[in-house]
Order: structure tokens, then sequence, then C-alpha cells
């Protein structure tokens, strides 16, 4: 048996292709691990904005960490393909997988383009690692794809690495990942992946080897799985809130069940962002293709569970403004998708401002980072700078996102300025007993929260 540890080492050089969330993240926190990092994207815009030590998206700590690392000379970004393809030993692919647009498929001509533009420049030894969330079966063939148009096809090896970053936690998740899982076809694969990872590996970090097939599913098992935790706890939201119950208290007392966790057991306006919606119904759709759609129909009813929290939340709005929303000012608290973000793809709180707005509402969104992105998708919308412009004579305040600065926000101040004290709390977040004290008429997504303070009490007791 060959020794599959492979020690760490610096000389390694990295080729990150897409420089998204994900491969911009990458390609940093590669080259805190000492190596020598090359970036690129098709997008010329993105590539000088990150040569220039600039970040195009929001994430807690990553442009501090990316211009620190070009400070060292190890980080560079191009748009040309040609600087990257012979400089590295390993290419992590790391382009976007949206949703098709006429499909819950999941669109693959980035990663087909990338893969392909790779293998026809590279006349070297490398390594090509897919870290992309892609339908399974899709490594399989792209290694005939790439082996159909390299220049070199006895050079270049196929391997799935994927990637299980929480945006917000991004450089965290990266740096100290809870668990590495690599798709290898060969022993030698896999070797160059353990160099890579060396770093963690040697930290204990736990690893699975797998086929290319089984690295592909756990990543959108795993999505799918946490997908489901949150609709679960959301469809007891709609039990309660027709049972009169609490289902605040109702997660707490099922959290404390190991076998259950507290973890995405949030109940509240639900999932959005750019993984878990799409990779869901990617899912659903891949199994249809294989057969076993039946397998995995409960998707189905995860993500309309998911959908039905929005109309709910417009409901309870509806209801706090007295049955009719047209003319009624309403105060949006967020567009993005959660909290330390600015991410508004599938974003819960932009779609319940749409709705609202559809309804002749006059909502006005204040989100700390989204603002601009949510205007780029909703133009017609109406954004405000500040929460206190949002609440200025406001009939309704609807918090849609858990910012912090929402969370903090003073009941007495907040009811300074709004024209009626009536707040619909979509993620169950705020103190019900603060808000009603002072004068509130406070509702929220999945029930009462009226016995919550006396339970804190009764448990802290
Ligand atoms: C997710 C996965 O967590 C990550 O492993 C994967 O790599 C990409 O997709 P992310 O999209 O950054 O990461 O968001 P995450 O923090 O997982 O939250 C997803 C959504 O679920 C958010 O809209 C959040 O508000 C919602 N959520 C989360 C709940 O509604 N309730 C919960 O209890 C937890």
């Amino acid at each position: 048996m060959t020794d599959s540890r492979t020690p760490f080492s610096a000389q390694l050089r990295i080729g990150v292709s897409g420089l998204g969330y994900l491969g911009a993240t990458h390609a940093v926190c590669m080259a805190t691990l000492g190596y020598r990092v090359v970036g690129y994207d098709v997008d010329e815009g993105k590539v000088q904005a990150l040569s220039r030590g600039i970040l195009p998206f929001y994430e807690p700590g990553l442009p501090e960490l990316l211009r620190e690392m070009q400070a060292t000379g190890r980080l560079s970004f191009t748009s040309d393909l040609d600087d990257v393809a012979e400089f590295a030993d390993v290419h992590f692919v790391c382009v976007g997988t949206p949703q098709a647009r006429d499909s819950d498929a999941a669109d693959l001509t980035y990663v087909d383009a990338a893969f392909t533009a790779l293998a026809q420049r590279i006349s070297r030894r490398a390594l090509l690692v897919g870290k992309s969330t892609v339908p399974v079966g899709t490594a399989e063939r792209l290694t005939a794809l790439v082996a159909e148009h390299a220049l070199a096809p006895a050079e270049v090896e196929l391997a799935w690495n994927p990637e299980f970053l929480r945006e917000g936690f991004a450089v965290e998740d990266t740096l100290n990942p809870d668990r590495l899982v690599f798709g290898v076809a060969s022993e030698w694969a896999e070797r160059q992946l353990r160099g890579v990872y060396a770093p963690m590996l040697e930290r204990g970090t736990p690893l699975v080897v797998a086929d290319l097939a089984t690295a592909e599913l756990v990543k959108v098992a795993a999505n799918a799985f946490l997908a489901t935790k949150i609709s679960f706890v959301n469809a007891m939201a709609e039990v309660c809130e027709a049972a009169a119950a609490d289902v605040g208290l109702l997660a707490r007392a099922l959290s404390y069940d190991e076998r259950i966790g507290g973890r995405f057991l949030k109940p509240g306006l639900g999932f959005g962002g750019g993984c878990l919606p799409k990779d869901i119904r990617a899912f659903s759709h891949r199994a249809e293709e294989l057969g076993v759609g039946k397998a995995v129909g409960f998707l189905r009813e995860v993500d309309e569970i998911n959908l039905r929290r929005r109309a709910r939340m417009v409901d309870l709005i509806r209801e706090a403004a007295g049955g009719d929303l047209r003319g009624v000012r309403v105060a949006g608290l967020g567009a993005a998708f959660k909290p330390d973000s600015d991410d508004v793809r599938d974003a819960p709180a932009l779609d319940v401002a749409r709705m609202l707005y559809l309804e002749g509402a006059d909502v006005r969104i204040y989100d700390p980072q989204a603002n601009e992105n949510a205007h780029r998708v909703y133009p017609d919308l109406e954004y405000v700078s500040s929460l206190a412009e949002a609440a200025a004579g406001a009939d309704v305040v609807a918090l849609l996102t858990e910012w912090r600065e929402f969370v903090d926000a003073d009941p007495g101040e907040l009811g300074d300025l709004v024209a009626q004290r009536r707040i619909v709390d979509g993620r169950r977040v705020l103190d019900a007993g603060r808000y009603r004290a002072a004068g509130w008429e406070y509702s929220s997504l999945g029930g009462a929260v009226t016995t919550r303070v006396a339970a804190d009490v009764r448990r802290a007791g």
C-alpha cells in the first residue's frame, strides 16, 4: 500500500477558477496556508476589483485577509486563463451552478465551460478539482468531457471536493471545516488533495475519501437535510398557529433531545439564499432523472412549506393592518436572506416585500448591507438608508431578516417614529414582552409567544 500521508508542501501551486463567493474565499484561504495562488475569472470587473483588494460582496473578515495575502505576494488574480493553466498543480473549479431558467435542474453551462477551457490549455501534470455543487453524475460526465478536449489527456485528472461554507462564516468554515470530503478516482488524486489540506488533516479534521459520485451527493444530501430540518419546524409552526400553541417553546423542548439538536430548528420565515432552495430543487430533478424521484419526493413538500411561510407572513401583516394592505405603510426590516450577508438570492424578506407591494402596500425597506443588491432585483420597491427612515410613519413594522440592529432596537424609541405601534416578527427574535409593555400590538409567525417570558423565568429559577 502506498503511504497516503503526503507532507505539507508550501511549493504547491494552486489555481482557482471562478471568483464568486466560494472561489474568492477559497483563493484567499489557500494563500493563508502558504501556497502560491492565482485566481481566475472571466469577469474582468471582478478580477480588477479583487486585484485592488476590493471584495465584490459582503463577508466579515475576508477583505482584511484578502489584502493581507496580496501583500505577501502569494495571491494574485487574472482574467487570462493561460496564466493559470501552466501555473497550477491543483486547480479548484468554483463556478456557479444556478437554477436553470426553464426548469428545476442546475444550469451546468459554467462548470462545463470551466473544465473544458482548462483541459484545452493544460500541458503539464495537474489535478482538476470541482468544488461547485452539482447533480450526481456530473464529475463522471466531466471526466469524459475533459478527456475529449484535453491538450494532454494523460496529464490531467479530475476529483471532487465539495465545500460546505456558510455565508457570514466563510473564512472560519473554509479554514476550520468540520469535515473534508475527497471524491477521487486514483491514489495520486487522493495524495494531491491530502497535500493541499495537510494543515487541516494534521489538526485531526475528519476526512471521508470516496468515489466521485458519493462526494457529489454528500453536498446535496447535507443541504437537503438542513432544508428539511428548517421546514420540519416550520410545519410545526403551522400546526402551532392552528392550535394556539407556541412553536418557539416546542422547538426548544425538542432541541434538548441530543438526537434532534437545536441547530437549524429555528422557526420563522424560512430558508433562502443561493444554495438551499436551488439545491433541493436540482436534487429532486436529478433523482427523477435517475428514476428515484419518489425517494426524495418529500423535498417538494419541504420547498412548499418554506414558500408557504412567506405567504403566511403577508397574511399576518394584512391582519395587523386591519384586513387590507392598499395604501398601508409598511416598514420592511431586512432584505438579505439572512443577517450578516448582502445576498438577496431567493431571499424570503424580499419576496414578502414584493408580495406586499403587489397588494398595494407602501413598503419601505431597510437592510444594513443588502439595499443595493435588492434594488438591482426589484427596482420598483422603495429602499431607505436607516431603520428610523423605514419606521417613520409606518402603520405596520415587519421584521423580515434578523439583523442585530433590529433585534436590539428599543421598542419605546421605535414607537415614537411609527404611526401605529404594530409589529409582526417574522423571525421570532424580538422580546414580545418588551414590545407589548411599550404599547405595541405584537404578533409573530408560528403562533403565540405569550408564554415565553414566563417559561424563561421558570427555567432561570
Ligand atoms: C448553506 C449551508 O449551511 C452550507 O453548508 C452550504 O455550503 C451552503 O448553503 P448559507 O446559504 O450560507 O449556507 O446559509 P445558512 O446559514 O445555512 O442559512 C440558510 C437559510 O436558512 C437562511 O435563509 C436562514 O435564515 C435559514 N434558517 C437557518 C432558518 O430559517 N432557520 C434555521 O434554524 C436556520
